[in-house]
């Protein structure tokens, strides 16, 4: 099916219709593996900063800025939530039988998720340890994330349901992009590892810092770059018949 550009103004989705057939669970295979790679990415990030104790984190905090910790876990508590959020909002069978849960989620999604993951980001961003680069790209992937996910609201509120899923979608990924920072810092330094000796005279640490700008852009813009080609070779599209969520925001 041809994808439909972004801004394409479209008619009011048809009515909710009870009558689609359910597709089983197992027909969705991604959202136990998503739910379970969220609870063990949460499990290995948070618990630093459980204790509230500046010098538990994984990240050095800036004495000079007496807001850096406070803003840092804020932002991590209210990711905490949002995640598993994400993993109830993908959830076809959520969707369809629980509109309203979708409803409310997603409210705290975009409002929580502004107040308490967005804006904190774009504070601490600047203030990165891993130096100017690092600055520059958290900065831009937290505008980026603001930015989307309060046109996702903005479409949804419209009853634009197309534009409203596909905005909701680059949110959720650049949400994930923390997550799969993870797995790119492994990947690059294995790959360049041999340089840890004959560049760097063996001190993986400064490797790993020099490639942390690297390994920030591409958590966020590889899988954001995946999505849109994606929507261009015809992402599939609700099931005629299939239960719309009516959101009434
Ligand atoms: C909207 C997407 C997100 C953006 C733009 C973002 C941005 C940032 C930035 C700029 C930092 C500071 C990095 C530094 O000082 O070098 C940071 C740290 C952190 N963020 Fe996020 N973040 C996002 C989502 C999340 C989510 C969903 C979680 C889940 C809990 C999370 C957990 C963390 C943690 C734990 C740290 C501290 C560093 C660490 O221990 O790895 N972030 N984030």
């Amino acid at each position: 099916m041809a994808p439909q550009a972004p801004h394409t103004p479209q008619a009011p989705s048809p009515p909710p219709s009870r009558s689609a057939p359910a597709v089983r669970w197992w027909r969705r295979p991604w959202i136990a593996p998503l739910a379970l790679a969220t609870l063990a990415f949460l499990a290995f990030a948070v618990p630093p900063y459980l204790g509230l104790d500046p010098a538990r984190s994984r990240f050095p905090i800036r004495e000079d800025v007496p807001w850096h910790y406070a803003m840092l876990v804020t932002h991590i508590f209210g990711g905490t939530v949002l995640m598993p959020l994400v993993v109830l909002q993908v959830w076809p069978w959520m969707r369809r039988r629980h509109p309203a849960v979708h409803r409310w989620s997603g409210r705290v999604y975009v409002f929580g998720g502004v107040v308490f993951v967005g804006v904190p980001a774009l504070l601490i961003a600047p203030l990165s340890h891993t130096g100017p680069s690092s600055q520059v790209g958290s900065t831009l992937w937290a505008v980026a994330w603001l930015a989307f996910t309060v046109t996702g609201y903005v479409m949804a509120r419209r009853r634009r349901f197309a534009d409203h899923r596909r905005w909701m979608l680059r949110s959720f990924v650049l949400l994930y992009g923390i997550a799969l920072n993870r797995l790119v810092v492994m990947v690059l330094l294995l790959v360049m590892m041999p340089q840890a000796r004959s560049v760097y005279g063996g001190d993986v640490g400064a490797l790993a810092a020099d490639l942390a700008p690297a390994s920030l852009f591409l958590s966020w813009l590889l899988p954001l770059v995946l999505l849109e080609w994606w929507f261009q070779r015809g992402a599939p599209r609700a099931r005629p018949g299939a239960r719309t969520t009516p959101v009434r925001l």
